[in-house]
């Protein structure tokens, strides 16, 4: 066959050229420019034709080279987009990967529980410092001198050795006296708060543990408005039929003091494990604030008096919860954290 003829049949047939898919394009690739395709071949033709000629056809075959690539790599690119067109879409209504959350402390969400309880009784929020001086502490609450508790053994000294020494706060009190000194009167405040002791770490007691303690400073406030609040309070906490009973103690800084307990809700008062048997489970410490430490703080007891409490945050966890390890509460482990995921979320 005649080359020109040849060329112009290749011509032709490269501009009527369709491919469906990709494996096509690459068929028509080989059968035009693979090793043995057409075009291929007539470059082998070519070695062969009359040195006159040379020139013309030299030119045509290059042009039709140039012309075939260009209509294959047309061709590729249009079957690729027709693959990426037709690939499956995604689903753009699938739920997303959830990311995972961490959740509150259950340290802390037993103190906001007991907070949103005196705030509905309509008490404030006060906090103070973690280092305390000794007047905060001990001597504006009325403790004696030489009272046990200022000794090393309870108490974790920064600086020691002059009159006012600093400290960390062994009790939350230490801002009912801070609330005293500077809030104007009625004053109803409850104080959340980080405490520290000199305890050994075992499952009952630790050296860091949280309290809420609560002061109610009016004029003729009793104790009957105290047991009251403690009921009302311990009611919301445990539930509705949660029974009180208050026992006789000693703070230097109420007077008279007492230990309450509540109903074991656990047994419901029959007796059980975790109530060792008495159908009662201590919570918190009370009284009716000392006139002297009402005197100490500027209030006049002839004219006012109040009521303090104050309860361990840990202590009420580990009767919600039942988990009756302290150190858990401290030790950070995700997997007891987790355990808790469900109750933060709102
Ligand atoms: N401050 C006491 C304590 O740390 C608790 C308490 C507060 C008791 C107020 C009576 C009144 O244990």
């Amino acid at each position: 066959m005649d080359m020109k003829e040849a060329i112009e049949r290749i011509i032709a047939e490269l501009n009527g050229l369709k491919c469906a898919s990709q494996k096509e394009v690459e068929e028509a690739r080989i059968r035009f420019l693979g090793k043995k395709g057409e075009v291929t071949a007539l470059f082998e033709e070519f070695r062969a034709i009359a040195p006159e000629m040379k020139r013309e056809f030299g030119q045509k075959l290059n042009e039709l080279k140039k012309a075939a690539t260009a209509k294959i790599e047309e061709l590729k690119n249009a079957a690729e987009e027709k693959a990426v067109e037709n690939a499956p879409r995604q689903d753009l209504s699938m739920p997303g990967d959830a990311l995972p959350l961490g959740s509150r402390h259950p340290v802390s969400i037993v103190r906001q529980e007991i907070v949103d309880i005196f705030r509905k009784f309509g008490y404030d929020v006060a906090e103070g410092p973690e280092i305390e001086d000794d007047w905060h502490v001990f001597e504006a609450l009325n403790f004696p001198p030489n009272h046990p508790a200022r000794e090393m053994q309870d108490t974790f000294f920064v600086s020691n050795g002059h009159l006012n020494p600093l400290l960390l706060r062994t009790h939350t009190s230490s801002v009912q006296v801070r609330t005293m000194e500077t809030h104007p009167l009625p004053i109803r405040v409850i104080c959340p708060g980080r405490v520290f002791r000199n305890e050994a770490i075992s499952a009952r007691a630790h050296c860091i543990f949280h309290q809420v303690e609560g002061l109610y400073i009016d004029k003729n406030v009793s104790f009957a408005d105290l047991k009251q609040a403690i009921l009302l309070f311990a009611r919301e906490m445990f539930g509705p039929d949660t029974q009180i009973r208050m026992r006789p103690s000693f703070f230097p800084f109420t007077e008279p003091s007492a230990e309450v307990d509540v109903s074991c809700n656990i047994c419901k008062g029959k007796g059980c494990n975790i109530c060792k048997g008495t159908g009662w489970l201590e919570i918190m410490g009370c009284g009716m604030v000392d006139p002297n430490v009402l005197k100490a703080s500027g209030i006049d007891p002839e004219v006012y008096s109040g009521f303090a409490f104050g309860m361990g945050v840990e202590r009420i966890a580990m009767l919600k919860w039942q988990v009756n390890d302290l150190r858990h509460y401290f030790e950070n482990d995700l997997r007891f954290l987790s355990e808790f995921a469900t109750a933060t979320e709102v």
